[in-house]
């Protein structure tokens, strides 16, 4: 890699930044945290890069999700189990309609930094800057709070921490147990009008289980009835954060940027010559990059040339939200080119950023049809043009929340206010994003015919 070292990002132009008034205290908090032990072990980084570059042979399927923003505020356990509970729901329906492994990436354990349409925010003729996420100020409309405090960034990092400390437990300590499948999803299905189709994919799983432990495989002999494994992920938007997380393997010699295992540049940050790709450039993690409706086909192979020039499988997950209405006419082009190019990506749908759309009462919220319909026009491009579709990126979670509307509760914009709790944008809830899991799971089994 040449001319590249973790800070050589500071020498490009950068957006979506954070002005920090005091230098000095964010050199102390920079330094405090190049000392303090990674997130996440290269290792672990490398095993994800190994499961995605199968997923972009067509050998797995990608599932990432979770929150559009944690917060400090809202950090509690049963919140953590109700979303990786959510994420394993749908792996289950996904891993069973496909046939195939879902790899877990969760939207949790560092997802704390939020680019911005605006700096300010105006209201009632008061401005002040614009909430960027907790690691970077206070949500609350003061001046106090909208302070960008570097002080922060620890306690992201040790938020981050706890977080993933939970989920390894989860994924490990039995909460992910297969035969426990049924026991666990009954709380969410209860009154879903989907239950009879998820307790008959339990009913199989169960079936399949019997087999395998008459065939003398059992939780005892093979781990991976009992235990998962999810990764986390994070838009790597506040560099100097990465940076001070980005670690040198001692086994590879290679930098990673242990904050997470898989980081992504937003739609905002995306500019060739700026300084998030020449940090994403460095470090060897999967990287994912969101394109946007008006992306041409040379953007983005002059993306994969600048991030992953040796065209290496599972570096690059291409994650397309472009809007239900724009994706059949904006990503044939470039589903087109890429495979003419022979690059290796996955392919991956975010069906909710180009789907934000505001209520009568003034709440940003999402249509579950528009979502739905997003997803359908990405498995359909990708049919046509004999091209994989790899992943979903959903903002999700657990939580029985009204922030997207409709779905088979058919969540009404005035439903919204009752419990609309995103520090950010609106997330599908728990019976959203099992109502999709099945949706999408149809598409998954078509794409997947023929396959191995
Ligand atoms: C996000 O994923 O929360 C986000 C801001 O996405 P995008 O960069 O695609 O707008
Ligand atoms: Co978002």
């Amino acid at each position: 890699m040449t001319n590249w070292s973790a800070r050589s990002w500071r020498d490009k132009p950068i957006q979506q930044q954070p002005n920090y008034t005091d230098p000095d205290q964010l050199k102390t908090v920079e330094h405090q945290l190049k000392t303090y032990p990674p997130l996440v072990f290269a290792e672990e980084i490398r095993a994800l890069r190994t499961q995605l570059g199968r997923v972009s042979q067509g050998k797995g399927f990608l599932l990432q999700g979770g929150d559009c923003a944690e917060s400090f505020a809202d950090f509690n356990a049963p919140k953590i189990r109700d979303t990786f509970k959510v994420i394993l729901q749908m792996a289950v329906v996904l891993t069973f309609a496909g046939s195939c492994p879902v790899t877990k990436v969760a939207r949790m354990a560092g997802q704390y930094a939020k680019p911005r349409s605006s700096d300010l925010e105006s209201i009632d003729g008061v401005e002040l800057p614009s909430y960027r996420g907790d690691i970077i100020n206070g949500s609350e409309f003061t001046s106090a709070a909208r302070q960008p405090d570097p002080q922060r960034m620890m306690q992201a990092y040790h938020h981050s921490a706890a977080t993933l400390n939970l989920l390894r437990a989860f994924a490990q300590g039995g909460l992910a147990d297969l035969h426990k499948v049924h026991k666990w999803n009954m709380s969410f299905v209860a009154a879903n009008p989907l239950k009879d189709q998820y307790l008959k994919v339990a009913e199989q799983i169960q079936s399949a289980l019997k087999f395998m432990e008459v065939m003398g495989i059992t939780a005892e002999t093979n781990a991976t009835i009992h235990e998962t494994q999810l990764f986390t992920s994070h838009e790597a938007l506040l560099l100097p954060y990465e940076e001070a997380l980005t670690r040198t393997d001692t086994l590879t010699g290679l930098p990673y940027d242990c904050s997470a295992h898989m980081v992504w540049i937003g739609e905002r940050t995306r500019q060739l010559d700026h300084a998030h790709v020449e940090f994403m450039r460095g470090i060897h993690n999967p990287i994912g990059v969101k394109i946007g409706p008006t992306t041409k086909p040379d953007d983005v192979i002059h993306l994969l040339d600048a991030l992953n020039p040796e065209n290496e499988m599972g570096r690059m997950t291409l994650i397309t939200r472009m809007g239900a209405g724009n994706l059949a006419d904006a990503l044939p082009a470039l589903v087109r080119r890429v495979k003419a190019e022979g690059r290796h990506v996955v392919w991956s749908s975010d069906p909710m950023h180009g789907n934000t759309v505001k209520a009568e009462n003034g709440l940003k919220t999402r249509n579950f049809d528009a979502i739905h319909q997003e997803l359908r026009q990405f498995f359909a491009v990708h049919q046509a043009e004999g091209t994989y579709p790899g992943g979903v990126h959903l903002e999700m979670t657990g939580e029985d929340v009204t922030e997207c509307t409709g779905g088979a509760y058919q969540i009404s914009e005035q439903d919204l206010t009752q419990r609309y709790r995103t520090q950010c944008d609106p997330r599908l809830n728990a019976d959203q994003v099992l109502e999709l899991a099945f949706l999408v799971a149809d598409s998954l089994r078509e794409a997947r015919q023929g396959r191995g």
